[in-house]
């Protein structure tokens, strides 16, 4: 009998995957005081094109999230970032203005999140947006993240906390469950990997290619363009420069650099702030990234396997995955605690 049993809180969470996602969750399980590994076969201080979360632009945007859930998710993100913008201003998370313009106006006031959570939000003059064909524009302040210098940091805070990074690729699910045998808790937080994961496979995950030209410039605004023309320029107040995109390409998954989209980044980019970027701008790089994209949305659910043993799926963020990823942590941390709950009651 006594080899059978588990011990729920000795034994550690393994979290398959090291991206915003399953660095975030390590974060706030150990901060919750639970013992966490994470395996990965990218981890913070890697630059292959598959690990997403080191080529984000990244900005916390509100979104178009109708759905309460997705919006409280964001709003923990926000809170999140702005703790540690506060905390340590070197940890890659800057505050700065936006100007937002809408394609199409926002069918209610309501549905805007960002009146709720950015700081000094205001909606523009119409005669600041309307000459450029727009419905409605927005300003307000949100938080810039700067990602292979905040996935070091959160490396640093995850490993002060007493959590473990395995750098490992796995091929199949089983592997993680042999290497921890007694482990009852498993997360899978490995973007696009249950693609290509044998015992994950998800027919729904795709690659979803991201391309960025990285412009030497000293602007300190961000501008949005949401829509058909779907643009955005995002400071890095700490590097001196500022991505500009955006691409969406589903489905495919090359490394190198498309120049016809880099040149259609920039001048779309001028087109929208002309003010910022400059029309044959000084270019200080190139990214290329791929969004774990999957069809129906990101999965973020409990499922059981043999007895007393859980995976907990966290994957398939998109183009969201910074702006979810401390609500998605949050999320996945209840999850834990009810399993915790379910242990210890008889
Ligand atoms: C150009 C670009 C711009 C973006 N801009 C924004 C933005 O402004 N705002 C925003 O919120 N988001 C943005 N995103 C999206 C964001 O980057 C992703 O949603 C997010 O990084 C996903 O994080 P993740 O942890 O799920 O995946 P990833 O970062 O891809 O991490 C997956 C992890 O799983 C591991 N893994 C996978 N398979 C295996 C395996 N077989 N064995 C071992 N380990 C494995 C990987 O090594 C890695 O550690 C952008 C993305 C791109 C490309
Ligand atoms: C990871 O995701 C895939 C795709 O849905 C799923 O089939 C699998 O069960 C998940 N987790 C693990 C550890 O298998
Ligand atoms: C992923 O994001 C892009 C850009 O927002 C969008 O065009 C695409 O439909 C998204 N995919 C899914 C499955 O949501």
């Amino acid at each position: 009998m006594e080899g059978k049993f588990r011990l729920f809180q000795n034994n550690t969470i393994v979290i398959l995957g090291a991206g915003i996602i399953g660095c975030t969750t390590a974060r706030l399980l150990l901060e919750k005081g639970f013992k966490v590994t994470l395996v990965a076969k990218h981890v913070p201080g890697d630059d292959d094109i598959w690990y997403a979360s080191n080529w984000a632009g990244a900005i916390w945007h509100a979104g178009d999230s109708k759905n309460d859930k997705h919006r409280y998710m964001r709003a923990v993100s926000f809170r999140r970032f702005m703790n540690d913008y506060q905390s340590d201003k070197e940890c890659g998370v800057c505050l700065v203005n936006v100007k937002e313009y809408f394609e199409k106006a926002p069918e209610s006031m309501a549905d805007l999140l960002g009146r709720k959570i950015n700081p000094n939000f205001r909606s523009m003059s119409r005669d600041q947006f309307e000459k450029s064909g727009f419905e409605y524009g927005c300003q307000y302040d949100t938080l810039v993240i700067e990602p292979p210098r905040y996935l070091r940091f959160m490396k640093k805070k995850i490993e002060e906390l007493g959590g473990l990074f395995i750098k490992k690729e796995i091929f199949s699910v089983d592997e993680i469950y042999d290497m921890f045998p007694d482990s009852t808790v498993f997360v899978n937080a490995s973007g696009i990997g249950p693609k290509y994961i044998k015992g994950l496979e998800d027919s729904k995950c795709y690659p979803n290619r991201g391309q960025n030209v990285l412009v030497i410039t000293d602007t300190s605004t961000a501008f949005l363009r949401s829509g058909e023309e779907y643009t955005y320029i995002i400071p890095r107040p700490l590097q001196g420069v500022v991505v500009c995109g955006g691409v969406n390409q589903g489905d495919v998954d090359s490394s190198n650099i498309d120049m016809s989209i880099a040149k259609d980044e920039i001048r779309r980019a001028h087109k929208l702030a002309p003010e910022a970027i400059s029309e044959s701008p000084d270019v200080a790089g190139y990214v290329v990234g791929i969004r774990p994209a999957r069809e129906g949305g990101f999965r973020l659910e409990k499922e059981a396997f043999e007895d007393d043993k859980f995976i907990l799926h966290a994957y398939g963020f998109n183009g969201s995955g910074y702006a979810l990823s401390y609500g998605a942590a949050h999320y996945i941390s209840i999850m834990v605690e009810e399993l915790e709950r379910r242990f210890c009651v008889s």
